[in-house]
């Protein structure tokens, strides 16, 4: 099928293009969840030698748990917005009480801890577990819209179920994880905002703005 055929593009263009990035060297929840954490609102060249010095002064969830206030806001310093930290500190005292030291598996649970949305609960769910569960952001909302022509206001919060469920749709369920990150891969690389390198897209084949010549119609996205 189509779908199939599509996944299939997609992910051989994973297997051979992706970045070597550390929180991809396994499939550790606690490592997975702390890199989307601090990737939600920062630049991935920016986020590697903070995630790397952050899992060596807190391995574990409960090193995380039980770690000093001034040692943790001083591991983010220069990251900013520094709920996120405090976030999973919190998260990380509630896994230990709650569950025992250890990620739950079920996404309704995980989305319960602290500073964990959708999108996280998403990430960490396909990429640690490979349940088929989409992980939305901007970077997906932007690959999608003009994957199918969407033109639902991205700035709207009620726009993202909308692109859940394409992306429930489309996600691949045997490789989860690497097509979620197929998709931000893509959206970093050749789907960028405003100069789309269409020709090297490895999906253009798929894509029915690239057909139409539409791209830089999408997303559309009203200023708030
Ligand atoms: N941005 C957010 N999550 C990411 C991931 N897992 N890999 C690369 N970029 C990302």
């Amino acid at each position: 099928t189509k779908i199939k055929d599509f996944q299939a593009t997609f992910l051989s263009w994973y297997d051979l293009e992706k970045r070597t990035l550390p929180w991809r060297e396994n499939n550790d929840p606690y490592r997975i969840w702390v890199s989307e954490i601090m990737l939600q609102q920062t630049r991935v060249d920016t986020v590697i030698p903070y995630y790397l010095n952050f899992m060596n002064l807190f391995p574990t969830i409960q090193d995380l748990a039980d770690a000093d206030e001034d040692v943790l806001l001083k591991a983010w310093e220069g990251l900013g917005y520094y709920s996120r930290v405090r976030n999973l500190q919190k998260a990380a005292i509630q896994i230990v009480t709650e569950f025992n030291g250890e990620m739950p598996k079920d996404p309704a649970l995980i989305a319960t801890l602290k500073g964990i949305g959708p999108y996280t609960t998403g990430a960490i769910s396909s990429m640690a577990f490979q349940l088929p569960i989409p992980a939305v952001d901007g970077n997906v909302m932007r690959v999608v819209s003009r994957l199918f022509e969407i033109s639902e206001d991205i700035a709207k919060p009620a726009s993202r179920k909308t692109f859940e469920k394409i992306m429930t749709d489309i996600i691949d369920p045997h490789k989860p994880g690497d097509f979620n990150q197929a998709m931000m891969d893509l959206g970093s690389s050749t789907c960028t905002p405003t100069t789309p390198t269409c020709n090297l897209c490895p999906i253009n084949e798929f894509c029915q703005s690239f057909e139409k010549g539409t791209m830089l119609q999408y997303p559309v996205k009203s200023k708030k």
